[in-house]
């Protein structure tokens, strides 16, 4: 796909399709069409086929032009950024139903900062062209065919071209990113593997001067004493893997952003088995390392300029001969030791090793993303992720670039009288607090891990993924971070 801004006569610039965004109030370029156009815009209002409210589309012929449309966009009443996000997404969705191969976005009408809209359209239409994959076989090749080759975004500024098109191109980026991560997201099991993702992971550092992938082994924990991560994997005959890949967008020296996402291949639960009834969805339990290696693919797409360091603990968790059972005390890298009382809360244990692992990199701010908590879903449903921090300006720098993506998070407290249900008598620490409040109490966990850096923790159980008919990996929470990190890189 080719995006490109464009300030040039609207009628002049060649496309077969042009989506105009308007209420039931036509203004400036939406007027000046239906003028050239002798009311044809109006009189689709005036008999009530078009009502201009957010969301509504309508496709019009333009007579006389040889199968040229004009797709309405309805916008009243989309104010707040989260309602312009959703009018995009169903005018590219719009757009995506049509056979367009050449259209123009006519940037006017919805909001006001053309590099935000921009990017929102570019993301929202690159989302929409995804297709699943069904094999690694075809993976590697290129996606199918897509019909919409590409898009003109016209501002009425020329001067506004050069926002338009920084926007469009960090929105693709985004875009592809996040389908990068829902192609891993919705693989089987079967194929995405801890050594899978690996391979994944040194396929994004071939030929990148700014990247490099190393995996660390089995073997190469046990060295570093990540007994904890281990323990997880102790129950499958697919080994273990530390993903690490660093993007260096700035020179040496700048302190990196550490990105740490729990990759479960699959979560049987272990030895504290889940129950059968959907389980198939625990293939998702790796969708935290796979929106970080999204990350790394918008990175590298963008050359964003900044330090980024991506953790990925990935493992299997099955309850074979050698799995870990509930009540086994484990030794985590930190030296703290865990009481394991549940081997189904089994990605706190990876992701404190891998936390312990991260402070080498003299981070300036560690994220972690894991599917965590069930309790999530609970308290905040399939909108929201779960957001924790122990630094408010992180925890407030991610919830405004929660608004500003579209991709939101609301944060829970990490108060001290929570991590006192964490107690062990047998460990310095027990892996589970009880049936109340989980999202916290795992939370306060990895709390535990955290204290050397500022921390901020992405439960994204809840919207990662959807289910029932439409299930499928959602591509989140790639757009909150890509947009935290933009902002840093600024
Ligand atoms: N991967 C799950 C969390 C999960 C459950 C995500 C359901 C999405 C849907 C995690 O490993 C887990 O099993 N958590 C347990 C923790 C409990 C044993 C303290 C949970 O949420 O039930
Ligand atoms: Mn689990
Ligand atoms: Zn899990």
């Amino acid at each position: 796909m080719d995006f490109t801004a464009s300030s040039a006569n609207l009628l002049n610039i060649k496309a077969d399709s042009l989506i105009l965004m308007t209420g039931s109030q036509l203004q400036n370029s939406a007027k000046a069409l239906d003028e050239s156009l002798d009311g044809a815009i109006s009189s689709l209002l005036k008999a009530g086929d078009f009502s201009g409210k957010a969301s509504e589309s309508t496709v019009m012929h333009i007579p006389g032009a040889d199968g040229k449309r004009i797709i309405l966009l309805g916008i009243d009443g989309a104010e707040t950024a989260q309602q312009q996000i959703k009018v995009i997404k169903a005018g590219a969705a719009a757009l995506l139903r049509t056979p367009a191969k050449k259209a123009v976005w006519v940037g006017e009408g919805l909001a006001e900062d053309n590099e935000w809209q921009a990017g929102i359209i570019a993301r929202s239409i690159q989302a929409a062209s995804y297709k699943y994959m069904p094999l690694p076989k075809r993976a590697a090749k290129k996606s199918p065919a897509q019909k919409l080759k590409s898009l003109t975004y016209w501002v009425p500024r020329k001067a506004d071209n050069k926002a338009a098109n920084a926007g469009l191109k960090y929105g693709a980026a985004v875009g592809n990113g996040m389908n990068a991560a829902r192609q891993l997201g919705n693989l089987p099991a079967n194929i995405c593997t801890p050594n899978y993702l690996s391979d994944q992971a040194k396929a994004l550092a071939k030929g990148q001067a700014k990247v490099t992938t190393t995996v660390l082994s089995e073997a190469q924990m046990a060295k570093l004493k990540m007994g904890s991560l281990l323990s997880v994997s102790a129950g499958s005959d697919e080994p273990g893997k530390l993903i690490v890949i660093k993007y260096q967008g700035r020179k040496q020296g700048a302190k990196p952003v550490v990105l740490v996402g729990k990759a479960v291949t699959f979560d049987t639960g272990g030895i504290s088995l889940k129950p059968g009834g959907g389980m198939d969805e625990m293939k998702y339990d790796m969708c935290g390392g796979a929106s970080v290696i999204g990350v790394i693919n918008a990175l590298i797409e963008t050359q964003m300029p900044i330090n980024v360091v991506a953790i990925i603990p990935a493992v299997e968790n099955m309850p074979n001969g050698n799995a870990t059972k509930p009540g086994d005390v484990v030794t985590s890298m930190s030296g703290q030791t865990i009481e394991v009382l549940n081997t189904d809360a089994e990605g706190r244990l990876i992701l404190c090793d891998a936390l312990t692992y991260a402070d080498r990199f003299k981070p300036d701010t560690v994220i972690d993303i894991a599917t965590l908590t069930g309790a999530v879903i609970g308290a905040l449903g399939k909108e929201t992720a779960g957001l924790l921090s122990n630094n408010d300006e992180l925890a407030e720098g991610l919830l405004s670039s929660g608004l500003r993506s579209g991709d939101r998070a609301w944060r829970l407290p990490l108060y001290e009288e929570y991590d006192a249900l964490l107690k062990s008598n047998f460990a310095d620490i027990a892996n589970i607090g009880g049936p109340q409040a989980g999202t916290i109490t795992a939370a306060c966990f990895l709390a535990r891990f955290t204290k050397k850096y500022k921390w901020a923790h992405l439960d994204v159980a809840g919207t990662a993924w959807v289910s029932g008919a439409q299930k499928g990996s959602t591509g989140r929470p790639v757009p909150i971070l890509m947009d935290y990190l933009r902002s840093k890189a600024k």
